[in-house]
C-alpha cells in the first residue's frame, strides 16, 4: 500500500480515513447528531453516504443555533488553477446549509496562498484563476444576499488587520509540528495559516459580539482549523467548528482529485469531448481482461468510476447498490459502467456552465469592497 500523505497543499497514497480521525483527533458524526441535521436538511445524500462523515464541535453549533444563537458558515477555495468536481462538493452541501438554517456565508479565495505555494503561478495568474473560480462558486447557487466573497489579497484591508491578531499568538514551532515546515520554507508561507483563520471569527469582529462558525470542508484542511482552534479563544472568540468530507478520488488511481494532473480531474470548463476522453481512459477496478472480469468479478471499492456514481451521479441507493452488486458478480463490464457515466457528467458540467455563464451578471453583487 503507497503512503499516505494528507496536508492542505498534498494528498497522496491510499487514504485510510480512520488513521486521518485518529490523528488529527475527529468526531464521526453519529446517529444522533444527523438526525438532529435532518431536522433542518431533511433526507441528504452527503450525510447518509457518510461522504460529510466528521466534525468538531457540530454539537455545539445545533445546540446553539436551537437556542436562538444563530451561526454562520465558512468556506474557501485556493485559486491554483481551474475549479473540478471535488472542490465543488463541500460547495454544493455549504449552498444546503445556507437553504437550510438560513444563514450568511462568508467565502474566503486565498489568491496569496496559491502565490506563495507554488513554484510556477506568477500573482497574475492566480488572479485569473480567483476570477474564474468565483464564477463556480456564484454558479453553485448561493444567496446574494447572504453570502460575501473575500478574497486576501483584495480584501488586505480588512483582513490583514485581523491575521495580525492571529499570527502574534503562532509560534513558528507550531507550523513546523503542524505543516512540516522547516528552515527553508518562505516566511510568507508560515505565516499564511493566520489569514485563513481571519474569515473563522470576521463576523465576530464586524458585529462586535461573538457568533459561532461552522466550517464545511474536505479533511485536508483540518490542520489550519487546528491551529484556529487553539489561538481564537485567546483573542476572545469562539473556536470554529467544523464539518468535513471525504476526497472524490482522481481519476488515475488513489488519492484525491488534483487539479494539478488534468487527466486525474474534470473541470467544470471541460467540453463534453474532454469529459467523455477522461472517463474513457480512467483507471477502474476492473481486471485485466473480459473473460476474468466475468469470472471474478470488478473492484467498486477501489474503482473511481464507481465513487463519481456515488458522490454525484447515483442519487439512488437501491440503483447503486444494483450497480455494485452487477459489477462484483461480473454481470457488469467497466466500458459499459463509463459509457453510462459519461452523459451523466456531461448534463450536470452543461447546467454548471450554463450558471457559470450567468454568473457574470451578478458577480459584483458577492465580492466584499473594504
Ligand atoms: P482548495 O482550493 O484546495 O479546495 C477547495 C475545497 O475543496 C475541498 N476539496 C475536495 N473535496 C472533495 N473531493 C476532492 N477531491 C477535493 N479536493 C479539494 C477542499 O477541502 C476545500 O474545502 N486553502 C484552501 C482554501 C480555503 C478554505 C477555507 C477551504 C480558505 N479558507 C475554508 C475550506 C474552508 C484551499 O486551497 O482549498
Amino acid at each position: 500500500m503507497s503512503e499516505m500523505t494528507v496536508t492542505p497543499w498534498e494528498v497522496k497514497g491510499e487514504i485510510d480515513y480512520n488513521r486521518l480521525i485518529e490523528e488529527f483527533g475527529l468526531n464521526l458524526i453519529n446517529e444522533k447528531l444527523e438526525a438532529k441535521l435532518k431536522k433542518y436538511l431533511g433526507d441528504n445524500l452527503f450525510l447518509r453516504r457518510k461522504i460529510f462523515f466528521v466534525h468538531r464541535d457540530l454539537d455545539f453549533i445545533l445546540n446553539e443555533f436551537e437556542k436562538g444563537n444563530k451561526f454562520y458558515l465558512y468556506t474557501g477555495r485556493g485559486p491554483s488553477g481551474h475549479t473540478h468536481i471535488g472542490h465543488l462538493i463541500p460547495w454544493i452541501f455549504t449552498k444546503q446549509l445556507q437553504d437550510a438554517f438560513k444563514t450568511k456565508l462568508i467565502f474566503q479565495l486565498t489568491d496569496d496562498e496559491k502565490f506563495l505555494f507554488s513554484d510556477k503561478l506568477s500573482i497574475e495568474e492566480v488572479e485569473n484563476f480567483t476570477k474564474e473560480n468565483i464564477l463556480d462558486i456564484i454558479a453553485v447557487g448561493f444567496d446574494p444576499e447572504n453570502t460575501e466573497i473575500y478574497t486576501d489579497l483584495v480584501n488586505s484591508k480588512t483582513l490583514y488587520k485581523q491575521a495580525v491578531r492571529v499570527a502574534k499568538k503562532i509560534t513558528f514551532s507550531t507550523t513546523k509540528a503542524v505543516f512540516g515546515f522547516n528552515n527553508s520554507t518562505n516566511v510568507g508561507k508560515i505565516f499564511f495559516t493566520s489569514m485563513q483563520a481571519v474569515p473563522a471569527f470576521i463576523e465576530s469582529v464586524k458585529q462586535n459580539k461573538n457568533i459561532p462558525c461552522l466550517i464545511p470542508h474536505a479533511i485536508d484542511q483540518d490542520a489550519h482549523f487546528r491551529i484556529a482552534r487553539d489561538i481564537l479563544p485567546k483573542l476572545g472568540y469562539y473556536k470554529p467548528a467544523s464539518i468535513q468530507c471525504q476526497f472524490i478520488p482522481g481519476l488515475t488511481g488513489s488519492g484525491k482529485m488534483s487539479a494539478s494532473d488534468p487527466n486525474s480531474t474534470v473541470y467544470t470548463t471541460d467540453s463534453e469531448k474532454d469529459i467523455e476522453k477522461k472517463i474513457k481512459k480512467a483507471f477502474t477496478g476492473g481486471r485485466e481482461t473480459i473473460e476474468e472480469q466475468k469470472k471474478l468479478g470488478g473492484n467498486p471499492d477501489i474503482c473511481p468510476i464507481f465513487k463519481y456514481y456515488f458522490f454525484l451521479f447515483e442519487k439512488d441507493d437501491k440503483k447503486l447498490e444494483d450497480r455494485f452488486k452487477a459489477c462484483k458478480t461480473g454481470k457488469l463490464m467497466c466500458g459499459e459502467c463509463k459509457l453510462q457515466l459519461i452523459p451523466r457528467i456531461q448534463k450536470f458540467i452543461k447546467e454548471h456552465q450554463k450558471k457559470r455563464e450567468k454568473a457574470k451578471e451578478i458577480f459584483n453583487e458577492f465580492i466584499v469592497k473594504d
